[in-house]
């Protein structure tokens, strides 16, 4: 039976009534829309709409439901309509009348609108705990192997040294970031639609202040027709989680690369690789190319509720149940990647010898030796082509700046001394650069 079966004279084809149900979907906000509902009978007892009995014995046996469903001994309907729906109409199977009077002054626009908004404040919360166990887990990594040093690359061609702490830190520094964008989200996304109704509000003594309060919201939306027509929030979120993908994914990506022979800067644990169905020395990053590959799933996600949401009308259009599906994928992709990128990162093994010889191969010091000439007097512009000269020299003759001898580098440009060799020591670079 259907909450609108007064106005009609037939039963849903089924056809319409699996095209239409949300409740795969949605079921997984049932906790959050019992919590609403909680929240919204004791209101309307507070307010006299609803008697304080009625409001008892609601109250009472919604929570008996969420236990129940939380311990498999009720199961959700796969033909109910939505997660909504199958709740109200358990309650009311089970207490009569009063089940009948909690929908007074509510919608489920309104109802929707605030599950969606408890649900991802939950997902916030437990994302944030993710994304801090990853910094640890790159923080821990990087601290474990302060003095490594290794090439830092542009156009991914040997630049200067830097330390692999360093490195690894600028993932931190953007998972901090992708941190804040959640923040910021959830601030505003933290404001109960309550109240709202389908549209237009409702006509009842209702207290909206109590609701948000009882619910954990700062505040209420100001306008009904907004309250249950915003998706802003989820758009927001999938955004911040789609920057997320894009830092994972570029995190994944120098993994990939550390990994093969050609760099062996690490080593992921067996337990955290894969292995060929041929090739039997073959041990392959899949984790992290998982992750590289999961990043286009979660903008797909951004981009179908951008779409989604462009030109609808106001206010609520069924076109918005499509929501969840894209917002839960989007969390549930990050999450997974994010709890399986810390514990590879955490027993990855380190090989500080394969990046100090890579370090010590293409000039990466080029640029404290022209310094070094800087130091002495000399205009940088000059003393980055005399740097330039001696580079090409030690290519010709197979030296680094370190085996060049001193005569060499004083027939390019007299200001130079036995100094030199102190200033490009790869050590002394990157403790110059306070690394
Ligand atoms: N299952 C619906 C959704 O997720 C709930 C809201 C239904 N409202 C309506 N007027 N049909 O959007």
């Amino acid at each position: 039976m259907k909450l609108w079966a007064g106005r009609f004279s037939k039963e849903a084809d089924k056809r319409t009534n699996d095209f239409n149900s949300s409740v795969s979907t949605d079921s997984r906000m049932y906790a959050f829309d019992i919590e609403g509902s909680i929240a919204h009978a004791k209101m309307l007892a507070a307010q006299g709409i609803i008697s304080a009995a009625d409001g008892e014995t609601i109250v009472n046996e919604l929570i008996k439901i969420r236990s129940e469903i939380e311990n498999g001994e009720l199961l959700i309907d796969p033909d109910a309509e939505d997660i909504h729906t199958f709740i109200e109409q358990t309650l009311t199977e089970r207490i009569g009348d009063a089940g009948k009077r909690l929908h007074t002054g509510r919608s489920r626009n309104d109802q929707v609108a605030l599950d969606i908004r408890m649900y991802l404040r939950n997902e916030c919360n437990e994302l944030k705990i993710l994304l801090n166990n990853l910094i640890d887990s790159l923080d821990k990594k990087g601290s474990a192997y302060s003095d490594a040093i290794m090439p830092g690359y542009t156009h991914l061609q040997r630049a200067q040294p830097i330390t692999f702490k360093t490195h690894l830190n600028a993932y931190c520094e953007m998972l901090k970031r992708d941190i804040g964008r959640i923040d910021d989200a959830y601030k505003r996304m933290n404001s109960s639609p309550l109240g709202s109704g389908a549209l237009a509000g409702t006509t009842y003594p209702i207290d909206r202040n109590m609701t948000a309060s009882l619910l954990g919201f700062d505040s209420y939306t100001a306008n009904t027709l907004d309250g249950v027509s915003d998706r802003d929030f989820c758009i927001e979120l999938a955004s911040a989680l789609s920057l997320i993908m894009v830092h994972l994914s570029r995190l994944s990506e120098e993994i990939i690369l550390w990994c093969s022979w050609e760099f062996k800067f690490v080593e992921l644990d067996d337990a955290f690789s894969t292995g060929s169905s041929i090739m039997p020395q073959k041990k392959n990053p899949d984790i992290t190319e998982l992750v590289r590959g999961k990043s286009g799933r979660v903008f797909g996600d951004l981009m179908t509720l951008l779409t989604v949401m462009k030109g609808l009308p106001l206010a609520y259009n069924k076109d918005m149940q499509e929501d969840k599906d894209a917002v839960f994928d989007a969390f549930d992709t990050v999450k997974i990647c994010l709890s399986t990128l810390s514990p590879m990162i955490d027993t990855m093994t380190v090989i500080p010898e394969n990046m100090r010889k890579a370090a010590a191969g293409g000039f990466i010091n080029a640029t404290d030796c022209a310094d070094y000439l800087v130091s002495k007097g000399l205009a940088f512009r000059d003393a980055y082509k005399a740097t330039g000269e001696i580079v090409a020299l030690c290519i010709r003759k197979g030296e680094t700046l370190e085996t060049l001898p001193i005569d060499e580098y004083k027939n390019i440009c007299e200001l130079f001394d036995e100094g030199v060799y102190e200033a490009i020591n790869l050590e002394n670079c990157v403790k110059r650069r306070g690394m």
